[in-house]
């Protein structure tokens, strides 16, 4: 090899990116002043019998370099790119994995059974697919009640008789029916009942701001000796307090729910206000929160249970209406898209 490619060889070595190598291209194949281009003026300067070998030498000479230029170019290029595609920043800060959590709603309903645990209750479940049985006859509903309508309530039409439950009532007949079975062995051996049942609830309703045909309940249920009125409002009151505040106060109004009597509605002093008013309570200081009141007798005795030994209360409140009032969500449908953004800002029910 020439001592000129053998001096290109090793620069074309040494050149580790592609600045360098630009700068090597100038110095070798450049239009001026390069290796190349004095060769060319040497050649002018010939004898004209020596011109054609010497041009066809200068030729060679540049048509290797340029060659070699090329080549150190494309690995230099790919190089380049292969450590752009993994290239990483120690001093960036790391992409974090999102990190998963319950949803708003399934905390909030974990609260409500965090408040009464303490007082001695435990959690039922029922189905979502009820019978009308559960749903409606347990509940002292009658026959021509119109909940019991196809225009409420979403009947399964594969399967008479059966349906989505319109509320998580159903829950206290299924619990009952237990307890109150082999003349109420399990009601007698534990004293009593005192459950919560939270869950899904459907009901045909047209989706708007307020309304979704799937939402959530919380049912509450105690049964013991002599139960009344007063033990029901000393115990929501407690469990209200817990949840919204040591100053809350409740008021109960009456109502009427078949499966209670008497049964009545209960407001809480309005938590976001303290009660001066505002938005949430529409100005009145107060809002609802839930249905309650004593068990129908003709509900324990559906399930086995004899009304004139035993007693109790039971209520169901409504878990989105709750959330949307704590978190001052106006569309309860935020609570089902699912978006990122507004799950992480639901941080505030816990
Ligand atoms: N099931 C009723 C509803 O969906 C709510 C309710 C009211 C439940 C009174 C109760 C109760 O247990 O005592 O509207």
């Amino acid at each position: 090899m020439d001592e000129a490619d053998r001096a290109f060889a090793g620069a074309l070595e040494a050149c580790a990116d592609l600045d360098t190598l630009l700068r090597l291209k100038g110095a070798y194949v450049g239009r001026e002043g390069s290796h190349a281009a004095r060769m060319m003026d040497l050649l002018k300067a010939a004898p004209k019998e020596q011109k054609r070998e010497l041009g066809a030498a200068v030729n060679a000479f540049k048509q290797r370099w340029e060659e070699g230029l090329k080549a150190r170019q494309a690995d230099l290029e790919a190089a380049k790119k292969a450590v752009g595609a993994s290239s990483w920043d120690a001093t960036l800060p790391p992409p974090m994995p999102a990190r998963g959590a319950l949803h708003p709603l399934n905390r909030l309903m974990d609260r409500l059974v965090d408040v009464f645990r303490p007082l001695g209750f435990h959690v039922e479940e029922g189905p979502e697919v009820e019978t009308e049985e559960h749903n409606f006859d347990g509940l002292n509903i009658p026959a021509d009640h119109p909940a019991r309508g196809s225009a409420d309530t979403f009947y399964l039409a594969a399967h008479p008789g059966r349906l989505l439950r319109t509320h998580t009532s159903p829950v206290q007949v299924q619990t009952l029916k237990r307890y109150g079975k082999d003349g109420a062995r399990l009601l007698n051996e534990k004293g009593g009942i005192r459950f919560l049942a939270p869950g899904r609830v459907y009901r045909k309703d047209e989706i708007d701001p307020t309304h979704s045909p799937m939402f959530h309940q919380v049912e509450g249920m105690l049964v013991g000796h002599g139960i009344g009125m007063q033990h029901l409002k000393g115990t929501l009151e407690y469990a209200l307090r817990a949840l919204f505040g040591p100053h809350t106060e409740i008021r109960l109004r009456p109502s009427y729910f078949p499966f209670v009597e008497p049964g009545c509605e209960v407001d809480v002093s309005c938590p976001l206000c303290a009660a001066k008013g505002c938005r949430v309570c529409k100005g009145s200081g107060w809002v609802e929160i839930l249905g309650a009141g004593l068990i129908h007798p003709n509900v324990l005795e559906f399930a086995g249970i004899d009304s004139k030994e035993w007693s109790g209360w039971a209520f169901g409140m409504g878990v989105e209406r709750m959330a949307m009032m704590l978190s001052q969500t106006p569309d309860l449908r935020l609570f089902f898209e699912n978006d990122q953004r507004f799950l992480e800002a639901m941080g505030g029910l816990d």
